[in-house]
């Protein structure tokens, strides 16, 4: 039986929740349950870094409360918003009527979203900012899409404590809270967790851990599993290790059209995203090679990208005369995507498509990339009306997760 307030640190408790049954999960069952680990730092400014699950928030603020007077509780960090570490979010609240909330711009926009906290104190934070508890003092790291967008790290800064929630987890029913005091060694538990929540979002983790470098990190007190206070440094490293998954010798070709030149600046930002992950990529304007390069460059990528500008409802230029040809060929083992900027109604982005559905390629869209991913924000095709710089990211973005399925 595990204590309901275990002490981390000076002034600092774990006040989590242990879930030992076998627990539902991405489609999986967790045969090794979970905890949902929360944490309170009893400074001058009392402060609570995340809650547990929505399954157990009036058990967890009953016996939060046993401990300690909610009505003292002056801030509640919500590191990311998923019903696992924020579900007990609206109990809390209820009972702690002076708490702030502490969270990024888009977390507050979904926190009000599920819990219609409107009418609640929020704190918004940046990357860097600091907040000072009176006694500690925390900093934040936003670290988007590890894994979803809303996702930050806060960071303990006089402790070395690292919070980062999912980041760095493991799905264990965690009795004895503290990796040096584990019965069987978690460097698997630790991979698999990554490989299924973290994996697919490696280009961010790899920033991610550009972030925290330069920060001297003793213990990292993650939402699940245990807390790893031994050696936090080599679960660093295997974060790192992983992250660069083998991108030598990956290729893909962006081939577009453009007629204002929208769908050529999509092409370079999808660009980027695919190089920033380690893809080597080659980017072709159907203008300025033939038929038989193309084919030449199709043949030794493992990623295709082809997009185009609408015009009178269809492809411009010549592009149709390459797409005929590429996929004529035995694309099998690669994947593709579609994309391109349109002033009305994008039909040529859909023709691409189809073209792609009917070869033996592996078509990337969105429904794909929700089930391997997670990642809701990315929508394949790319279909981009006009252009500005939000749809920079969107299609920089839309490189990374590609990138994601070759690396
Ligand atoms: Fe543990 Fe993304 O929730």
């Amino acid at each position: 039986m595990m204590n309901n307030k275990i002490e981390i640190a000076e002034k600092s408790f774990w006040v989590g929740k242990l879930d030992d049954r076998p627990v539902p999960f991405h489609r999986l069952i967790l045969e090794k349950g979970t905890t949902y680990n929360s944490y309170l730092l009893e400074t001058e400014k009392p402060t609570l870094i995340d809650t547990v699950d929505i399954a157990f928030g009036g058990e967890f603020v009953k016996k939060l409360s046993e401990g300690f007077d909610l009505n003292l509780l002056k801030y509640v960090v919500i590191n990311h918003v998923e019903p696992d570490h924020a579900g007990a979010l609206p109990a809390l609240m209820n009972k702690a009527k002076n708490a702030v909330i502490v969270t990024t711009e888009k977390a507050k926009e979904l926190l009000n979203g599920m819990f219609k906290l409107h009418n609640r104190e929020y704190l918004i934070v940046k990357d860097g900012d600091t907040l000072d508890i009176g006694g500690k003092t925390l900093k934040f790291f936003e670290t988007p899409y590890l894994h979803t967008e809303e996702t930050m790290i806060t960071y303990s800064v006089e402790d070395k404590i690292l919070y980062p929630c999912d980041i760095f987890s493991t799905h264990i029913a965690a009795y004895e809270l503290f990796n040096d005091l584990a019965k069987e060694d978690i460097t698997q538990d630790f991979k698999v967790y990554y490989q299924l929540i973290m994996g697919p979002h490696r280009t961010y983790v790899r920033e991610m851990l550009d972030k925290l470098k330069d920060i001297e990190i003793n213990t990292i007190a993650p939402s699940h599993g245990f807390i790893l206070r031994d050696n936090a440094k080599m679960f660093i490293d295997l974060y790192e290790e992983m992250s660069l998954k083998d991108t030598y010798g990956k290729k893909a070709l962006i081939l577009f059209s453009s007629m204002t030149g929208n769908t050529g600046k999509l092409a370079n930002d999808i660009y980027e995203g695919l190089t920033d992950s380690g893809i080597e990529t080659r980017i072709v304007n159907v203008k300025s090679s033939s038929i038989d390069t193309v084919k030449e460059m199709a043949a030794e990528s493992d990623m295709i990208a082809i997009g185009s500008s609408t015009r009178y409802g269809d492809m411009i230029g010549n592009i149709e005369d390459y797409i005929k040809e590429i996929v004529s060929m035995d694309l099998s083992g690669k994947y593709g995507f579609a994309f391109g900027s349109y002033g009305w109604s994008g039909e040529a982005i859909e023709i691409i498509n189809d073209y792609l559905r009917q070869s033996n390629i592996e078509l990337l869209d969105s429904a794909r990339i929700i089930k391997a991913t997670g990642a809701n924000e990315v929508s394949l095709p790319l279909r981009i009306s006009f252009y500005s710089d939000n749809e920079k990211m969107a299609a920089i973005n839309a490189g990374k997760t590609a990138a994601e399925f070759i690396a």
